[in-house]
């Protein structure tokens, strides 16, 4: 089978014939319809990650859209994270506990964008962040992550959602994707940035945040007395300059987020929700479609951030 293989840590995959896997104990073979290059992909395949210096050669794509037996279903896997192969080949082992079924109606690859980075989303603000009807929202890029948790937001009853990005596309993808305002993130002036914030999204109860940083910082002027703050990454920085008068004047409550720690019947439940929302329209993130054996130019472009959007390998 046809499969995109890591040579070596820090380099793209390329494309190479591969037996098809052996499934272990408790694993199927699914037949892959789709399997998105996401930041997580990205981070593993690097050997900088949290996880180690992954084993090599081995498939990545910790996550997938396929078949089983005549069934379509979303499936989660290790690659990069501990010995074994992931998703971006023609066949891909998966745990049988791990599958969840996804309806008829559904769009396998417009799943498969959505995937973690929706389940992210969602847990994150409703959670972790634990929203409530007729809150307003910062929401912070409007990569997938961001695109979603705008959508999910407003799903889940916030009254306003506010997005923030720094290009034109970007700003665009937010209002596209439903936010009543994008704070634009073009300045390192911090006070002229609070200042944004805090005109679109005056008292903001909850911050979704997957870039740390600088904006992250000046966002958090916008919140209200006690409001919730997650960060679930750092997409503009590891570190992030917010003050202690901030935090304790305001009595806010900071917490971090990972898919990681979701327990497998929560997860199956997100994804569960995810897809309905999926086919029944209300929940999208711009994608852009890629045949398995361009892994290595789409894999560079989505790592040096000039792909346009999340990109979906199909074999
Ligand atoms: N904790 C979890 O379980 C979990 C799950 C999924 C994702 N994540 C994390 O969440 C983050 C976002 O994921 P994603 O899937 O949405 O990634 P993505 O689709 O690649 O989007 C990244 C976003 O970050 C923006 N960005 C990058 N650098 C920036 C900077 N210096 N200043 C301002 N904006 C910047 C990008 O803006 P442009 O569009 O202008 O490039 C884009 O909107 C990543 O760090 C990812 O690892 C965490």
């Amino acid at each position: 089978m046809r499969a995109a293989v890591v040579g070596r840590p820090g380099q793209p995959p390329s494309l190479a014939e591969r037996d098809e896997p052996s499934p272990a104990p408790g694993q199927v073979l699914v037949d892959v319809l789709a399997a998105p290059i996401t930041p997580l992909d990205l981070l593993c395949a690097s050997g900088t990650s949290y996880f180690g210096v992954p084993a090599v050669p081995y498939v990545p794509g910790v996550q997938g859209v396929g078949t089983v037996d005549g069934r379509t279903v979303w499936f989660p896997t290790t690659a990069g994270m501990a010995p074994g192969d992931g998703s971006m080949a023609g066949k891909a082992p998966a745990f049988e506990e791990d599958l969840v079924p996804l309806p008829d109606d559904v769009d396998p690859v417009a799943l498969a964008a959505l995937g973690l980075s929706a389940v992210a989303a969602h847990q994150a603000l409703t959670w972790r962040g634990e929203l409530t009807p007729g809150e307003c929202v910062i929401v912070l890029g409007t990569g997938a992550v961001g695109q979603a948790a705008i959508q999910l937001a407003r799903i889940a009853g916030a009254v306003r959602v506010v997005a923030a990005a720094r290009s034109a596309t970007g700003h665009a993808r937010g209002l596209a994707a439903g936010a009543d305002a994008v704070v634009s993130l073009d300045t390192t002036d911090f006070a002229e940035l609070a200042a944004r914030f805090t005109a679109a999204a005056p008292d903001a109860a909850l911050l979704l945040d997957p870039l740390f940083g600088a904006p992250a910082a000046a966002a958090t002027q916008a919140l209200r007395p006690g409001g919730r703050w997650v960060n679930l990454g750092g997409s503009a920085s590891e570190t992030c300059p917010v003050s202690s008068s901030t935090l304790r004047g305001r009595s806010l409550r900071l917490s971090g987020y990972t898919n990681n720690e979701l327990t497998r019947p929560q997860r199956a439940d997100a994804i569960t929700a995810v897809a309905r929302w999926s086919a029944q329209g209300v929940l999208a993130v711009d994608h852009e479609t890629v045949p398995l054996r361009d892994v290595t130019t789409a894999w560079q472009r989505q790592a040096a951030g000039s792909a346009q959007s999340r990109i979906v390998l199909v074999p």
